[in-house]
């Protein structure tokens, strides 16, 4: 197929046109680069410079391109940003969103795997989380995820697109090529191997009082390069007939933010200096993922599940990074 990954110059992104390729897809990494970067595209997938939120330009290269589906991952995608600038969350993520569907339906493109999230889940009372879990997002990120899958939803219904969308829980980790780069970094993992390369002093846990064993919040941290192939995945069952479902993705353990930085440390080698402050707001206390479904109807698995192989990963690339540079 011919695949258009809005969104392709970033971290998962970047890992999924690599899984893309590797399956034998054709690849265009459509990005406007306010988070993504322009070297994370090789070839043989190809770099298309533009934003999701000009309708024209992708309708346009929709069709000179000749596109047979979309994975649609372009978005805003930070929780604590998104509960102090609800605004661009519903600008980039659903109206932004609409605009990739109506492109779609405009040049006649009928295929598309969304990129979703855990927050869609909020804080969810049964874990892990199955995909029928009620969905209550206690952020904006959260909400306008979930607002775009809706509308997938009706457009599917109304139009005859096939779309799926894979909710996943904390990508993490890296590949030889292509690993996690934000500006400013808030994510936990990089900001902890940022301590032990000397790039900060010490990371501040986001409350240590919440209702969990060790008292820091649970997330599944999960591969980035196995959500790659979920969505590989999930792309080829959708040219099968019928509409796809919603898919889970995580790793299924969860760990604490306390047992991520002891990895981090046993990793590096690093004491990692933390301090604890208080609560992130719109922060779930855990967010666990089954992927059951995932694994009965996509047959997919993730093959790296232990924490210090996925942190061992993401150490390694950034270590090889301050090496070149
Ligand atoms: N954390 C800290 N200190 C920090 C940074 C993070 O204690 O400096 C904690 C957070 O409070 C959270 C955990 O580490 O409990 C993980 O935080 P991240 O910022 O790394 O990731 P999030 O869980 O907030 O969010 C990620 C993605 C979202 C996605 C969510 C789903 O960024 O896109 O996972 O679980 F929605």
């Amino acid at each position: 197929m011919r695949v258009l990954v809005t969104g392709g110059a970033g971290y998962i992104g970047s890992v999924l046109i690599e899984e893309l390729a590797a399956a034998g897809h054709a690849v265009l990494a459509y990005d406007n680069l306010a988070k993504g970067h322009r070297d994370a595209v090789q070839p043989p997938a190809r770099f298309v410079p533009g934003d999701i939120v000009d309708a024209d330009h992708l309708t346009r290269t929709f069709v000179s391109e000749r596109v047979d589906a979309v994975v649609h991952m372009a978005a805003d995608s930070l929780v604590g940003e998104s509960m102090t600038d609800p605004a661009r969350y519903y600008r980039t993520n659903l109206i932004g969103g609409l605009r990739v569907l109506d492109a779609m339906r405009a040049a006649g493109v009928g295929l598309l795997v969304f990129s979703s999230t855990a927050a869609v889940y909020g804080s969810a009372e049964t874990q892990p989380i199955e995909e029928d879990a009620p969905t209550a997002p206690t952020n904006p990120y959260g909400e306008t995820k979930l607002a775009f899958e809706r509308a997938m939803a009706w457009y599917a219904r109304a139009h005859g697109l096939r779309g799926t969308s894979v909710r996943y829980f904390n990508a993490a980790g890296a590949t030889a090529r292509n690993g996690e780069r934000h500006d400013p970094e808030t994510h936990l993992i990089p900001l902890l191997l940022q301590v032990a390369t000397g790039e900060r002093p010490d990371v501040t846990v986001f409350g240590d009082d919440y209702p969990t064993p060790d008292g820091t919040c649970i997330r599944d941290y999960v591969h980035v390069s196995d959500l790659g192939r979920a969505h590989v995945l999930a792309l080829e069952a959708l040219a099968g007939p019928g509409a796809g479902p919603v898919y889970n993705l995580g790793a299924g353990g969860g760990a604490s933010v306390r047992e991520v930085i002891d990895v981090a440390r046993r990793v590096t080698g690093h004491p990692i200096p933390v301090r604890v402050g208080p609560r992130r707001p719109g922060d779930p206390p855990r967010l666990v993922a089954s992927s059951a479904r995932a694994a009965a109807e996509l047959a997919w698995r993730p093959t790296r599940q232990d924490l210090g192989t996925i942190v061992e990963s993401a150490w390694r690339w950034m270590s090889g990074r301050r090496r070149a540079a």
